[in-house]
């Protein structure tokens, strides 16, 4: 087995200025703006993983033929560091996420990388770039970990050299507004994945292949489409970046089991626990769009919410599809709702204790 990859350190000469910092930081957005720093590291089937340094955020140069370009084989993580209130930063379940890029690499054949690089290259990005992390409750360091295909060759085949890289990103909420809850689209014409196919793991394509869907939920007047199971387009599955928690009157608290297609979010385990210890009965189950209807209809569902690490716990207000539209209750947040969102940002924000141990400290 390959030894741990040590992680040389390149610091950046162009560091943006203390003011330029504030000034990106006082609106960060989700996505747009990224650190001085990332990390890289290289593997090809003689050297293992190599060549892993901290160095100045740049830009990558490419063989045109370079496989990943051509084939798709990408994947991506994403999880964040919080500031915490004694002025130290902390991740949360960050072996959760190489767990999963390693899944992830499995299923699209390519390298897995070791999880002490992915978590060491995470610890030395956020201590470079540790200014960067927002001290505004809710704001957050996002980190990008993503490795694709790099061999130059137009051969249908897993490459055999493969590039690791890590991004850091400062990030407001993902959806502006704070919480406001979304409409959803339930798309019948498209489909996230089938069995079989790679709707469990976090590549890019899975990515692509969904924007078609979110533009027709767009065209709906929906912020998000929830995806439906692939045969019979009736059983909920997901929505575009993460998972759905019903609320039931009777004190269930139910999310559509992983079947297969769905992807495994790590804030969608994180509150089957955190549901169990607010005392409510959690359950991985089916929810058939009849049912949901029906469910808001009659009083049974008395509320929806979406999670993910970029969207934490965003309440579902509405819900159109080709023959109607419906509402979750009163279409505000729900309590349950807000109870859960509020006992995972204190346990990520350090105001709340820890008792699964599911923070890392870095600094
Ligand atoms: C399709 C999809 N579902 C669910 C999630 C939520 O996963 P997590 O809680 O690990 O962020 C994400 C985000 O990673 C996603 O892209």
């Amino acid at each position: 087995m390959a030894s741990d990859v040590t992680i040389q350190s390149i610091p950046s000469t162009s560091r943006r200025s203390p003011e330029e910092r504030a000034r990106l930081l006082e609106n960060p957005g989700f996505g747009q703006i990224f650190t001085d720093h990332m990390v890289t590291a290289r593997y090809s089937p003689a050297d293992g993983w190599h060549d892993a340094q901290l160095s100045a955020y740049a830009p990558l140069t490419l063989d045109p033929a370079t496989s990943v370009l051509h084939y798709g084989q990408a994947i991506f993580e994403g999880l964040k560091a919080y500031a915490q209130p004694d002025g130290g930063v902390a991740l949360f379940r960050p072996d959760q996420n190489a767990a999963r890029f390693q899944r992830s690499a499995r299923r699209l054949a390519m390298t897995e990388v070791p999880e002490q690089l992915f978590l060491e290259s995470i610890r030395v990005l956020v201590e470079a770039d540790r200014d960067w992390v927002p001290q505004r409750t809710g704001e957050a360091l996002y980190l990008r970990p993503l490795e694709i295909a790099t061999d130059a060759f137009l051969g249908v085949r897993p490459s055999q050299d493969y590039l690791y890289l890590l991004l850091a990103s400062p990030a407001a909420n993902y959806f502006p507004g704070g919480v406001r809850p979304v409409s959803v689209w339930l798309s019948t014409e498209y489909v996230r994945a089938a069995p079989g196919g790679t709707g469990e793991a976090k590549c890019a394509g899975n990515y692509a292949a969904s924007l078609v869907a979110q533009a027709a939920a767009a065209e709906q007047g929906c912020d998000q489409v929830v995806w439906l199971d692939a045969i019979q387009h009736k059983y909920v599955e997901e929505m575009g970046g993460m998972n759905l928690y019903f609320v039931l009157a009777d004190g269930r608290l139910l999310t559509p089991a992983l079947t297969g297609t769905l992807l495994p979010g790590v804030t969608r385990d994180s509150i089957l626990t955190l549901g169990r210890d607010l005392g409510l009965d959690v359950v991985e189950g089916h929810m058939t769009t009849e049912e949901w209807e029906a469910g808001c209809a009659d009083g049974s569902i008395s509320e929806v919410f979406a999670c993910g690490t970029a969207a934490v716990i965003t309440p579902v207000g509405e819900v159109k599809y080709a023959r109607g539209a419906f509402t979750v209750a009163d279409g505000q947040p729900g309590a349950v709702t807000m109870k859960v969102r509020e006992s995972l940002l204190g346990i990520q924000q350090g105001t709340a204790p820890d008792p699964h141990g599911w923070m890392r400290r870095i600094g």
